[in-house]
């Protein structure tokens, strides 16, 4: 997804994904209403909801405005997107709550709020191993209240090189299209080139990268382990996968 093999997410990422998301993202607003509706709770009910790598804040204002009454814990390890979203979202500092950590840690999933209901994520949990987002959809299933939800949005790895290849360029003609529609030319499309984006093209298979997607029926296996009554896929587009689990 990047051209930082090996290099794990640094703040020029961080500045590089707040210019250029709504274009690199396949679909962003679907994936968002999608989660969304996904969420276990009435629109007017008082609950918690913790995101992990919340990034600027898109999905975190969307479900801040959807449910006025949720408590919010935004968790991110870059001190830009931090600040960033902090600003963007001040309205909302009354019910929202900003932490740093560390996904591949476990010190700060013993400290999260009781009773959560719903932890979402998008576009991160690919950078943890098979066995990090193991331990982590155990570790998350625990700290759920008896109704929760584990909810993801994020890239997947394909099952063979012909699938990648696939994905490869459904990804190319999406960005080609949102650059097209959002800025009415294809300037977004080649900085997707420029920066290596696409996973499917460039990091699938590089044992050096950064980015580290599982396949979605393992995830799915995993998160019924860990004790995920229901497992399942939501949307997909090109790779980008919106799944998760019911406690
Ligand atoms: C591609 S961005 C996605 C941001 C946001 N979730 C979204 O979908 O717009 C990846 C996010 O994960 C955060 N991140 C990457 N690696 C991380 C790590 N090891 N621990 C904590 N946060 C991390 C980055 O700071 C960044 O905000």
């Amino acid at each position: 997804m990047n051209t930082n093999s090996g290099i794990r997410w640094n703040e020029q990422d961080s500045a590089t994904f707040i210019d250029t998301s709504s274009i690199f993202v396949p679909g962003r607003s679907e994936q968002t209403e999608t989660l969304l509706q996904l969420v276990p709770a009435q629109r007017d009910e008082h609950f918690t909801i913790v995101e992990l790598a919340s990034g600027e804040g898109i999905l975190a204002e969307a479900l801040l405005e959807a449910f006025p009454n949720c408590h919010y814990l935004a968790l991110d390890g870059s001190e830009v997107m931090r600040k960033h979203l902090s600003k963007k979202l001040a309205r909302f500092n009354a019910r929202l709550e900003v932490r740093s950590f560390e996904i591949a840690d476990r010190e700060w999933r013993t400290t999260l709020p009781q009773a959560t209901r719903c932890i979402v994520s998008s576009l991160c949990v690919h950078h943890l191993s098979d066995e990090g987002k193991r331990q982590l959809f155990q570790d998350m299933a625990q700290q759920l209240e008896p109704n929760g939800a584990l909810l993801l949005a994020d890239i997947v790895r394909p099952a063979n090189a012909r699938i990648a290849a696939l994905f490869a360029h459904q990804y190319d003609e999406i960005v080609r299209a949102q650059s097209l529609q959002q800025r009415g030319d294809l300037s977004g499309f080649t900085a997707f080139q420029e920066e290596q984006w696409n996973y499917f093209q460039y990091d699938y298979n590089d044992p050096t990268s950064y980015d580290l997607p599982s396949s979605l029926p393992a995830q799915l296996q995993w998160l019924q382990e860990a004790g995920f009554k229901i497992a399942d896929c939501f949307w997909m587009q090109a790779g980008h996968a919106v799944y998760g689990g019911f406690i």
